[in-house]
């Protein structure tokens, strides 16, 4: 069993939102994966963005859910970040099997509409980020890690 831990933010903009998942970036190591869940518009791909912009990744409009391909690649300062869609993958289960292990090596994975594989969900290496909607602009973002993350409020803060 996986100790876990927890830590929640009230988002109010796109811009907020992106800030933290800019400030979660600098957690991320080699091998890490961030499974993304919450419904349509929710903020997942501009959270995914913010982790873009936090992995020094310039060209951040081309950032967007990977529609023709299974993933997108973006090259970072450090790491590169390999972003694939559940909800647009044509069997997830086999893409898991063969492609996931490559951000093991030279990057992290950002799944987004990641309830739809509950068994990535359940790896040690996963950091789990689950969004609310709770107003138009207004989302909670409930972040879930292992201990051994590191992951600190006071680190991520909103400044
Ligand atoms: N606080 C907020 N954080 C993020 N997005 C917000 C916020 N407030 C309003 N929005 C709006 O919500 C939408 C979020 O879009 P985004 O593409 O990030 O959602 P998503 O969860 O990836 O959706 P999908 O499941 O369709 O991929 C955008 O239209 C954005 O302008
Ligand atoms: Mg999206």
């Amino acid at each position: 069993m996986i100790r876990r831990k927890m830590i929640k933010f009230i988002s109010h903009s796109v811009k907020e939102t992106m800030t933290i998942g800019s400030r979660l970036a600098r957690h991320l190591k080699v091998g890490n994966i961030v499974a993304l869940s919450g419904i349509f518009g929710a903020g997942k791909t501009y959270f995914t963005k913010g982790i873009a912009q936090g992995l020094g990744i310039k060209r951040l409009n081309e950032v967007k859910s990977p529609s023709f391909v299974l993933c997108n690649i973006y090259q970072g300062k450090r790491l590169k970040l390999y972003h694939f869609d559940a909800q647009r993958l044509p069997d997830a289960k086999e893409l898991l099997k063969l492609g996931l292990t490559e951000c093991f090596y030279d990057g992290v994975c950002v799944m987004e509409w990641a309830e739809k594989l509950p068994r990535l969900n359940r790896q040690p290496n996963v950091i789990q980020v689950k969004f609310t909607l709770k107003g138009k602009t207004k989302r909670l973002i409930e972040i879930g890690y292992n201990r051994l993350h590191k992951v600190t409020r006071s680190y991520l803060r909103l400044q």
